[in-house]
């Protein structure tokens, strides 16, 4: 079991006891380079994750096996690389979408905060690198300034075509204004919205759509369709009626790509919605359930709430409620423990 972050590299952690058991670095030469939280896990049990330095504006990618073993690394260099969060795996691809947040290193130094030393340079645009998994070859496609936190997924046609879906926002102030937070402070920035992106390898061009009804963020797909043609991704969303000095997300929803229509499920104003996950039961494809905490926060609470996954407007169908609350988080998973007696 590993904890993940951004900037080095992972920990191992006992999965019973939760005890950190020390670094994870693969192997020698990629001691200290980042890992990032977003591995991918494909159908046959293979991971894929990189790591980005854009101090270095170098991308590390890894391949391990389904037993835990490194398959090869490789080392990319790109120029005026982002602080990159997130990307995904098709069938012969890796996609990385790259604002044009650009890491200052001079403002870095200074002391300022990571957030605070990133500077927003729209003339780049958003550039899009797609990586051959089988020789590590590379291609660049060109979009309008945009930004990002998070990507659902994408897969490959026949013909070579890439779609991904991802959470599109005009620029980063729905990111960066978060911090004022740590201060107490908050007044909304428009957020992102999911968005459908085609990349065409015949013509090197990639075309986008917004799909997204609401404001939302953390985009989860059936963990069995990474990589593969999917239907629905399952999202938190910022609802209409939200209030400008609250912070976060109020609903769950699962839009479908296709139509656009979502089924969803409100918590109401006085709640922060956290990431929600699409659980299959053993040896069933199919998603069944949706699983996610949310707080409460009239009554400081945090709350966990199953829903079907087929009927998720029709509200939970079990609710578990602590007498405390969690500090909020990005990610998790929930791992099954033995049936209580
Ligand atoms: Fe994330």
């Amino acid at each position: 079991m590993l904890a993940l972050w951004e900037a080095g590299s992972a920990h191992r952690l006992d999965p019973d006891t939760l005890v950190t058991r020390g670094l994870k670095t693969w192997d020698e030469t990629l001691a200290g380079r980042p890992f990032s939280a977003h591995p991918r896990l494909e159908r046959i049990g293979s991971l894929w994750n990189f790591g980005a330095d854009p101090l270095r504006g170098e991308l590390t990618l890894y391949h391990a096996a389904a037993d835990g073993l490194l398959l090869q690394s490789h080392v990319v260099n790109v120029d005026q690389l982002p602080p990159t969060h997130d990307f995904a795996v098709t069938e012969h691809h890796l996609v990385f979408l790259l604002p044009p947040l650009i890491l200052n290193k001079d403002r870095l130094e200074s002391g300022v905060s990571f957030a605070e030393s990133c500077q927003w340079s729209p003339a780049l645009g958003m550039r899009v690198l797609t990586i051959d998994k089988r020789d590590w070859s590379q291609r660049h496609f060109d979009l309008p300034p945009g930004c990002l936190f998070h990507v659902a997924n994408a897969w490959e046609e026949k013909d070579g075509t890439i779609r991904l879906h991802y959470m599109r926002s005009e620029d980063p102030m729905s990111l960066l204004s978060g911090w004022s937070v740590m201060r107490g402070e908050y007044r909304h920035s428009e957020g992102a919205r999911l968005t459908s992106l085609v990349l065409d390898p015949a013509t090197g061009t990639a075309t986008q759509a917004t799909i997204g009804e609401q404001e939302s963020e953390f985009p989860i797909i059936a963990l069995d369709d990474v990589g593969q043609r999917y239907e629905q991704v399952l999202c938190v969303e910022r609802g209409p009626a939200r209030a400008s000095d609250m912070p976060g997300f109020d609903q769950v929803a699962l839009v479908n790509i296709e139509s656009g229509l979502s089924q969803r499920f409100s918590y109401g104003d006085a709640w922060l919605v956290e990431e929600h996950l699409l659980v299959a039961a053993d040896g069933e494809p199919t998603p069944r359930w949706i699983v996610g905490t949310a707080l409460d926060v009239r009554a400081e609470n945090t709350v966990l709430s199953v829903f079907d996954a087929s009927h998720l407007g029709d509200g939970p169908i079990a609710q578990a409620r602590l007498p405390y609350s969690l500090p909020l988080g990005l990610h998790g998973t929930f791992r099954a423990t033995a049936a209580p007696p």
